[in-house]
């Protein structure tokens, strides 16, 4: 049978992966895909450094959104990254009827709904595991795997950076800032880690998992981000102290009122096995109503790992290209007339518990003050405690945590624990989830 031919977007990490490991296992990816796959050209702003790379038999190109259209290529994989060439040249593509592989997270987040209906209009394949935690299959357990299921909340680590950054902070007790710096030392972050720190790639690729774990439109202007660039050690070894640590969570649960879509600091029991992943991994709860609770781990970024999922979509895209459009796997997960249009939830609105820190002044009737004020706003206090003996200036950290309530209803009782003559107006407040 005729070779699959395919034009490859970039050969940075993830294409230098990705057209390594086609070549190092291709008869094994045949074996698999049932004809060759075969790269017809690589598009590349470097045309030297890609020319090293991919040596002299296969042509380098420098506009990418040109090189598209070529008759001679049944798919594109797109691995640039960015949202202004890539979605050019994926569009592009698209309209000349191209199948398409990508990685490209942030694109389908904030462009998504404009890229599958280009796709359905035009019945190619749009296919993107790479984009969610490099080599972890979590888009095909989503979209196949528990297809029979209602899926009732998805909770995973999703960012490697931030959980390497994470890690160490609690291990090495360092703060954020030199923890960081070893991240970027070891070539986790990248120069601007914005992304990664900020919760912004997390909430990408949560975005993707909230779509096809709902059948929902991608709504990544709804989600709620927070970063983890101002989490002190000292809240890391408080909630050690009291059994929980501390991850940056990507959230979406189907609550009686909408979809919860948030991303943030979390602190979750340290018996769970999720707790325990360190590092620059990456691991995905995924709670639905026949299967229970399953999980799934993996490395979350490199060119190998990212290659095993651009090349599983590769595969997949060739033994489905003679099929017709209906007879294929939906982009996310459920039939693209079918997809539902329940409101994404504000986050003021999100119900859950929580960790609060405040800095008071040790003196008599503070803990009761702070503990009326809860009870008066309707939060119920699951524990309380003083951590350490008043300092020189005779103040101490109260840490307290409390039973579900609404974060409008938090926020606003915490507005008034601040106002107390005794009380601190900086505090830490962090959500805690039980992931049961
Ligand atoms: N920068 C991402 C991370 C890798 O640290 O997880 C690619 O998504």
């Amino acid at each position: 049978m005729k070779p699959v031919r395919i034009g490859l977007l970039g050969i940075g990490t993830v294409g230098g992966g990705t057209f390594e490991v086609l070549k190092r296992n291709r008869e094994e990816i045949t074996r698999r895909a049932g004809r060759h796959i075969e790269v017809a050209w690589v598009a590349a702003r470097d045309l030297d450094r890609a020319r090293a790379i991919v040596g002299p038999d296969i042509p380098v190109v420098a506009d990418a959104v040109a090189a598209v259209s070529d008759p001679d290529v049944d798919v594109i994989v797109e691995v640039i990254g960015g949202t202004t060439v890539a979605k050019d040249a994926i569009l592009r593509a698209i309209a000349h009827g191209k199948h398409i592989v990508t990685a490209n997270k942030a694109l389908l987040a904030i462009d998504g709904n404009e890229i599958l209906s280009a796709a359905n209009t035009h019945g190619v394949m749009i296919a993107f595991e790479a984009a969610v935690s490099g080599c972890i299959p979590i888009v095909k357990a989503l979209r196949e795997g528990l297809a029979a299921n209602r899926i009732e909340w998805i909770a995973g680590i999703i960012n490697g950076t931030s959980n390497y950054i994470l890690s160490e902070m609690r291990t090495k007790k360092l703060p954020f800032a030199a923890a960081l710096e070893a991240a970027q030392r070891l070539g986790y972050a990248e120069a601007d880690p914005t992304f990664d720190i900020e919760g912004i790639d997390a909430a990408h690729k949560l975005t993707l998992l909230s779509a096809i774990g709902f059948g929902i439109p991608v709504q990544f202007d709804r989600a709620y981000i927070e970063g983890i660039s101002k989490l002190t050690d000292r809240d890391i070894t408080y909630a050690e102290e009291l059994g929980y640590r501390i991850k940056l969570l990507g959230i979406t649960r189907r609550a009686p009122t909408g979809i919860e879509l948030r991303v943030h600091p979390t602190l979750i029991p340290a018996g769970r096995i999720i707790a325990s992943v360190d590092g620059a991994m990456n691991a995905i709860l995924v709670k639905s109503d026949a299967a229970g609770v399953t999980m799934y781990y993996g490395a979350g970024a490199g060119a190998e790992p990212t290659a095993s999922a651009v090349i599983a979509d590769i595969i997949e895209v060739t033994r489905l290209m003679q099929a017709e459009p209906e007879e294929r796997v939906p982009f996310l997960a459920f039939q693209s007339d079918a997809l539902s249009d329940v409101r994404i939830l504000p986050m003021a609105d999100v119900e859950t518990s929580y960790y609060l820190r405040v800095r008071v002044k040790d003196v008599v009737g503070v803990l009761a003050d702070i503990a009326r004020t809860l009870a008066d706003a309707g939060i119920s206090v699951a524990s309380m405690l003083q951590q350490g003996a008043g300092d020189a200036d005779n103040e101490t950290d109260i840490v307290i945590l409390t039973h579900r309530t609404r974060e409008r209803n938090f926020d606003a009782a915490i507005a008034k624990l601040v106002q107390m003559p005794t009380v601190r107006p900086e505090y830490a407040r962090i959500r805690r989830e039980d992931l049961g």
